[in-house]
């Protein structure tokens, strides 16, 4: 049953929250995008409903909450001490009548408590709200944001991944998923392993987009001191540390397990990588602008 109270859309102008929202939007949802700058979120999202809402603001928690009924929840890439400033809205949604929180969370976190999203999921169940966990791979939306400036101009993937694969999936499909499950009936208390139909090594993936793209896209497997030594020019430590830590797992044959959710969830297959590629084709264009 469609909710009747409204639904709060955290990470609304990330990558999955962007397009949760706008699904929501298009399905006439009574949806709201909770950003820490509306004004900002505007240029991104458009004329959805925003309001003003920061996990390190506590006094953003209870206008944000009232009235409200579901909860997407994303933590933020930069939020790791989850119990100061996801742990505390939650408490705040929960005093405030919300009734599901539908947790974007992490392929494989239930066998991995050193993750924040695991001692999200944790502190979920031990609340009184009804909860989603949507634990989805590696998106191939890494390709057209983090990895986007290597490719339009150096052709090249530089990642320390070896020869391991990964079962990418569009995050489009993820917030697919996001929308359905916060609208629709039977998702309470179950968790979605989201990944794509199959498991890519980053040669492969290099040999798509050069497909695509028309020019030759290399896939360099640096040493993970290498991967370091040039990503710290351009990103924090912790996020380098968190990107190497990733493409080890892909190296170990980790990254590679798919699961049929998607389909099941969508009633159609996930979008292929090369579907994917195709879509955002202009993002490597050599002349194209943006980090
Ligand atoms: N990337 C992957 O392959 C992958 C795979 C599985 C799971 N995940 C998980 O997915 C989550 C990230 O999702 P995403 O990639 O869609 O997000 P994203 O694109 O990284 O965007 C982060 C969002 O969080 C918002 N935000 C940042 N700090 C905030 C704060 N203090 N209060 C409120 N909002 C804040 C940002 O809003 P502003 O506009 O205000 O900055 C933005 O909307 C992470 O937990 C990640 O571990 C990622």
């Amino acid at each position: 049953m469609p909710p009747k109270g409204r639904i709060v859309v955290t990470g609304a102008t990330g990558t999955v929250g962007r397009e949760v929202m706008q699904r929501l939007a298009r399905q006439g949802a009574p949806a709201v995008a909770a950003v820490r700058n509306p004004g900002r979120a505007r240029s991104t999202l458009g004329t959805v409903p925003t309001i003003r809402f920061d996990f390190e603001d506590p006094a953003t928690y209870d206008e944000t909450f009232r009235g409200a009924e579901k909860l997407f929840l994303v933590r933020p890439p930069a939020i790791a001490a989850v119990w100061q400033s996801i742990f505390p809205a939650l408490r705040a949604a929960q005093a405030a009548g919300v009734q599901h929180v539908v947790l974007l969370s992490l392929l494989g976190a239930e066998e991995n408590p050193f993750v924040p999203h695991r001692w999200i999921e944790w502190y979920l169940q031990s609340l009184d709200m009804d909860w989603t966990f949507l634990r989805p791979s590696f998106f191939m939306q890494n390709l057209s944001t983090t990895h986007r400036a290597e490719i339009r101009d150096r052709d090249e993937i530089f990642v320390p991944a070896g020869e391991g694969a990964t079962s990418f999936i569009d995050a489009r499909d993820v917030a697919a998923v996001g929308a359905r499950v916060l609208t629709g009936a039977g998702h309470a208390r179950r968790a979605y392993a989201l990944t794509g139909a199959e498991a890519l090594t980053y040669a492969e993936v290099a040999r798509i987009l050069s497909d695509v793209l028309g020019r030759p896209i290399g896939y360099h497997d640096p040493s993970l001191l290498d991967f370091v030594r040039r990503q710290l020019g351009q990103r924090p430590l912790g996020f380098v540390l968190v990107m190497a830590g990733i493409y080890l797992t892909a190296q170990l044959g980790l990254a590679a397990r798919t699961t049929l959710d998607v389909e099941r969830l969508l009633g159609r297959p996930p979008t292929t990588f090369r579907q994917f590629a195709e879509d955002y084709r202009s993002v490597w264009a050599p002349s194209s602008s943006g980090s």
